[in-house]
């Protein structure tokens, strides 16, 4: 597939690699440009394109960026991008890092704000996982202990193509309601960035409470930034596993 990635930071430079080393055509777009992206590109031979031309070519964007910077997105992006395209929403709303959104606050849900900003429906997938653990925690379909990765949106079928695309990097799709229920996979919901396998993600799934999901997502947030600098992305998950599954 043609696969165009928003963002090369650590999240989007991670998928790229992944979604070249499977055999996507992966093409990229950034802020900053090239400079920043030498050595990602020498890696994965993945072509830098200017944001606004990103979509034309795509069978998926995906959203890699902060998510409140996806309201800095050209508005004409997806004018020339085909009707059946994919947009896959990988975002997540952290006030503290990257500021207010006033809708947010006031309880939008976070992919119905990103859908709104970008004009299309979205499918809410690979959000719920950090860098690390997506490059470590790879498994081939059967394995036992397979994470599994929750997916959201509107169109069952978009859905399924996404759910394969989890599967091919090595993850457990769990394909699950609209994205009016997306809320279930934010910041401070047991299924967010806690590694669960198929069975636990579903049982989870139907315990997620909305009115703890902020106060969760900044628990586990204080907890991570009190870790030391020596801290692995284990520990990291470690906190978020502690306040969002025992809270
Ligand atoms: N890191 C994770 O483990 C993880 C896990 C799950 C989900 N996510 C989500 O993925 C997103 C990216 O996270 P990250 O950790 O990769 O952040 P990051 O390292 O700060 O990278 C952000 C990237 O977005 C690009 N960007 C910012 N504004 C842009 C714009 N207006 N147009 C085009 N590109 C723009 C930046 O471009 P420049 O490099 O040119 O500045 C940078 O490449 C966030 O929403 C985050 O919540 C991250």
């Amino acid at each position: 597939m043609n696969i165009a990635v928003i963002g090369t930071g650590n999240f989007g430079s991670t998928l790229i690699k992944l979604f070249t080393k499977a055999g996507h055509r992966v093409t990229v777009a950034n802020r900053s440009g090239a400079d920043s992206i030498q050595k990602l590109v020498a890696e994965t031979g993945v072509k830098l394109v200017p944001t606004e031309d990103i979509a034309h070519e795509a069978d998926i964007v995906v959203l890699a960026l902060p998510q409140k910077s996806v309201a800095e997105l050209p508005k004409q992006i997806f004018a020339k991008a085909k009707a059946e395209v994919i947009v896959v929403d990988c975002t997540n709303y952290f006030s503290a890092l990257y500021g207010k959104i006033p809708e947010i606050e006031k309880g939008m849900i976070e992919s119905v704000w990103v859908e709104k900003q970008t004009g299309r429906g979205v499918v809410k997938a690979f959000n719920t996982i950090l860098a690390d653990s997506l490059v470590e925690s790879a498994r081939p379909e059967g394995s036992s202990n397979r994470i599994a990765l929750p997916i959201f949106g509107d169109s069952s079928k978009k859905k399924e193509v996404i759910a394969r695309l989890v599967d091919e990097l090595g993850f457990d799709p769990v394909v699950l309601g609209p994205i009016n229920e997306s809320w279930k996979a934010q910041p401070g919901s047991p299924i967010y960035c806690t590694d669960l396998d198929r069975e636990q993600m579903l049982i989870w799934a139907t315990k997620v409470n909305r009115k703890t999901l902020t106060l969760n997502r900044d628990a586990a947030m204080a907890s991570s930034m009190a870790l030391p600098q020596t801290a692995t992305w284990k520990d990291h998950l470690q906190c978020v596993r502690k306040v969002a599954l025992e809270n």
